[in-house]
């Protein structure tokens, strides 16, 4: 298979239509088959419970080409387990884990010539996702749902690629108690978007979220989980109820005990610990684990090794077990022949 005629190195981060999607419907109470179709575009109803009610649920996960020429996914289970969490927080029908796994599956082995090289940096981003498509104008949930996965190619999600990032403390809040910050629904974005706006403008890189209940816990940032080292070189990162379960996270947890020999805790990390920390970063699909510069709380700054010694580590076991150059926890990499 050939592959497509892009300048793989100098993707960003952006929308790329891709050749083939995975799309399934949900009436009468039953999903149908699901197919794959070359038609990006949606036509519903001008009343549909996603555009009225942001019914709307969704994923983030990635394929890569390894050093042997195979296609991979990373733990895709997750993604699909997380779905469902997301489904039934949002009152949407659960897409059975297995038939998401196919989806995925589906739609990196139609688009294959859009998984980008080994060695390239880039990666093929996949988004499944699920939303209330029938008429609803009193609020209630749809009827009707359909869930798609589309895969774009991408490049780093931080423009300019692997550099120390600035970050805002934000004085607007992310996600209640007792509300939807731990699933990944899309009015977790849409209310991000307009502090995410202001801060590009003040030149952050990102906003980072304090609890909203107490505003003295660090949760996360709009796009990614938030990990810090401390001066001996212990793994720090939050424990919150309010934060998304990030896939990326939980690996590196078992990355740094199984793999880095070091030592992890996972627990409350209060705003006036920002100053003990050596080294911090973002973790995500997309973020990958993005070092962290400085981290800005209403005039005082904190400022971090950037790509130091620990978060390094981290970077380059995860990455390695992704590409296929460091071997993998059982069970992590899914293979599509
Ligand atoms: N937190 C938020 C708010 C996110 O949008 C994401 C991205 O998916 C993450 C954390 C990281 O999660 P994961 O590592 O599963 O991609
Ligand atoms: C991901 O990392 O997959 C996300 O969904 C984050 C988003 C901000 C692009």
């Amino acid at each position: 298979m050939e592959k497509k005629n892009i300048d793989w190195s100098n993707l960003g981060f952006g929308y790329v239509q891709t050749d083939y999607r995975y799309v399934s419907n949900y009436k009468d109470g039953a999903w149908d088959a699901g197919t794959l179709t070359t038609d990006a575009t949606i036509t519903m109803s001008e009343c549909a419970c996603v555009l009225q009610y942001a019914q709307t649920v969704f994923e983030g996960m990635k394929a890569y080409t390894t050093e042997e020429g195979k296609t991979v996914c990373f733990r895709p289970d997750l993604n699909a387990e997380r779905m469902i969490q997301s489904c039934q927080r949002m009152k949407m029908p659960v897409f059975p884990k297995e038939r998401f796994l196919d989806a995925i599956y589906q739609t990196v082995k139609a688009n294959a010539a859009w998984v980008p090289p080994f060695g390239s940096g880039a990666s093929l981003y996949l988004r499944p996702y699920m939303f209330g498509s029938d008429a609803i104008i009193g609020v209630k949930p749809a009827n009707e749902f359909q869930f798609r996965v589309f895969g774009t190619p991408v490049g780093p999600y931080f423009k300019g690629g692997v550099r120390p990032l600035t970050l805002r403390v934000s004085d607007l809040d992310r996600a209640a108690p007792r509300g939807t910050g731990h699933i990944k629904a899309g009015l977790n974005y849409a209310m991000s978007l307009y502090n995410i706006v202001e801060a590009h403008e003040q030149g952050y890189d990102e906003n980072l979220y304090v609890d909203s209940a107490t505003r003295t816990h660090i949760e996360e940032t709009g796009g990614a989980n938030i990990l810090f080292v401390t001066k001996d070189g212990k793994l720090v990162v939050p424990k919150s109820d309010t934060i998304l379960p990030s896939i990326t996270r939980r690996s590196l947890v078992q990355v740094a005990k199984d793999y880095l020999n070091l030592e992890v805790e996972e627990r409350v990390v209060g705003v006036d610990e920002l100053g003990d920390f050596a080294e911090a970063g973002l973790c995500g699909t997309a973020a990958v684990i993005s070092p962290i510069g400085k981290i800005v709380d209403h005039g005082k700054e904190y400022t971090y090794a950037g790509m130091g010694t620990v978060v390094e580590k981290l970077y380059k076991t995860l990455t390695g077990i992704q590409m296929g150059t460091i071997p993998a926890p059982e069970g992590w990499i899914m293979v599509i022949e």
